[in-house]
């Protein structure tokens, strides 16, 4: 089990601030549903204590017709995983995401180029989401998607999704949901708004909320009290937080989860960022993975990390992150190194 230095407190659960994304499991290259159950099972038993899904992680299954067979697939294998686990179900935080659907097809229609530091030239950021305000529902392809993702945060979608999520996870109560990310279409407190009504019907118990600015979470905390109780944004060496939301969420007293730590999967990014990893993994006999899962670790007492993983082998070589110490100098070369990219 983890040491004391890498638990902290999420949505009433005391658990280690290591957790587990499952999208890999559920999406483009998802391994067989057994492996997936397997993967799942791995985490728990070395020490994961915090499962991450989204009502969007599912592939449609009749490509072009508009329809999708397996609708909800990534939070019942969630639930399947946890009814089959031989552990205690009870210290497991499920979180989910409302707000977001894969599109069904390949989109005919492509935004122009944003000036987001975190999409790539084309727009576009990992799912595949353009982040450019304003126009018609926008959707596109992420450069590893076969299909498309869109934002819907219309307040009766996130509503509905959420009662759905429960469905699916077998729950009467969602433990922490987050709405997915802001849509361009829907005012920002009307997202908020929606989160508030789950939380006011008892629907969910904890809100997050997730692809941020400091303005958004600053709307969320005032609309939300103390029932907000995360943040999750993308972080990871080659992504690097350059709005600074991690220091906010620390004025704040928020917890600050990382999406793609390791830098994701459907998309290319730039991967000397990881060279000095490289390096301090060579210190250390481990795999750069670990050295970068430790190093985000360090970085805020309150930060959760959720890698995703396709196999045993993954998840239990990341979640020895928890009990990898770095030395002062080596923290000091990689957050120097981060924070030169940063800005
Ligand atoms: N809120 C949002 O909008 C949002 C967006 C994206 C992701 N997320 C969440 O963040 C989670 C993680 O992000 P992500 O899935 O994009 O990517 P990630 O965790 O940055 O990268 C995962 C990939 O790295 C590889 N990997 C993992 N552990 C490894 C290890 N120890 N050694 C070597 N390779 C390893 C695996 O790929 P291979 O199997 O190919 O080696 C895995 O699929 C997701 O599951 C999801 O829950 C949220």
């Amino acid at each position: 089990m983890t040491t004391a230095r890498n638990m902290s407190e999420l949505a009433g659960f005391a658990i280690p601030r290591l957790g587990m994304g499952t999208m890999a499991l559920a999406i483009e290259g998802r391994p067989d549903r057994d492996t997936a159950i397997r993967t799942i099972h791995a985490g728990l038993d070395a020490g994961v204590r915090y499962l991450d899904t989204a009502w969007s992680y599912y592939l449609p299954s009749e490509p072009g017709t508009g329809t999708a067979k397996d609708l909800g697939y990534g939070e019942k294998m969630v639930r399947d995983a946890l009814a089959s686990w031989d552990g205690p179900r009870d210290e497991v935080l499920i979180a989910t995401k409302t707000g977001y659907r894969r599109t069904m097809e390949v989109p005919a229609f492509v935004a122009p180029v944003s000036d987001s530091p975190e999409s790539d030239t084309q727009g576009r950021d990992s799912e595949g989401c353009s982040r450019r305000p304003g126009g018609e529902r926008q959707h596109l392809q992420a450069a590893g998607s076969q299909y498309g993702w869109m934002a819907d945060s219309r307040p009766e979608t996130m509503i509905r999704d959420a009662k759905e999520s429960a469905l699916h996870l077998g729950v009467d109560t969602l433990d922490l949901l987050y709405s997915h990310g802001p849509d361009p279409e829907v005012a920002y407190e009307d997202q908020v708004g929606a989160l508030k009504q789950l939380l006011d019907e008892g629907v969910i118990r904890y809100a997050g909320i997730s692809r941020v600015d400091n303005a958004q979470i600053d709307t969320a905390r005032e609309m939300l009290g103390d029932k907000l109780v995360a943040v999750q944004n993308q972080f990871s060496p080659s992504h690097p937080d350059p709005e600074h939301t991690m220091e906010h969420c620390a004025e704040l007293g928020l917890a600050f989860v990382c999406w793609s730590p390791l830098g994701g999967f459907l998309d290319a990014f730039d991967q000397r960022a990881y060279d000095p990893f490289r390096t301090v993994a060579g210190n250390h006999g481990c795999s750069y993975q670990r050295v970068v899962l430790a190093w985000e670790l360090s970085r805020y007492e309150r930060l959760f990390t959720i890698p995703s993983a396709r196999n045993p082998q993954e998840i239990n070589d990341s979640f020895a992150a928890t009990e990898l110490t770095l030395t002062q100098d080596e923290l000091a070369m990689l957050n120097a190194s981060v924070d030169a990219r940063r800005g």
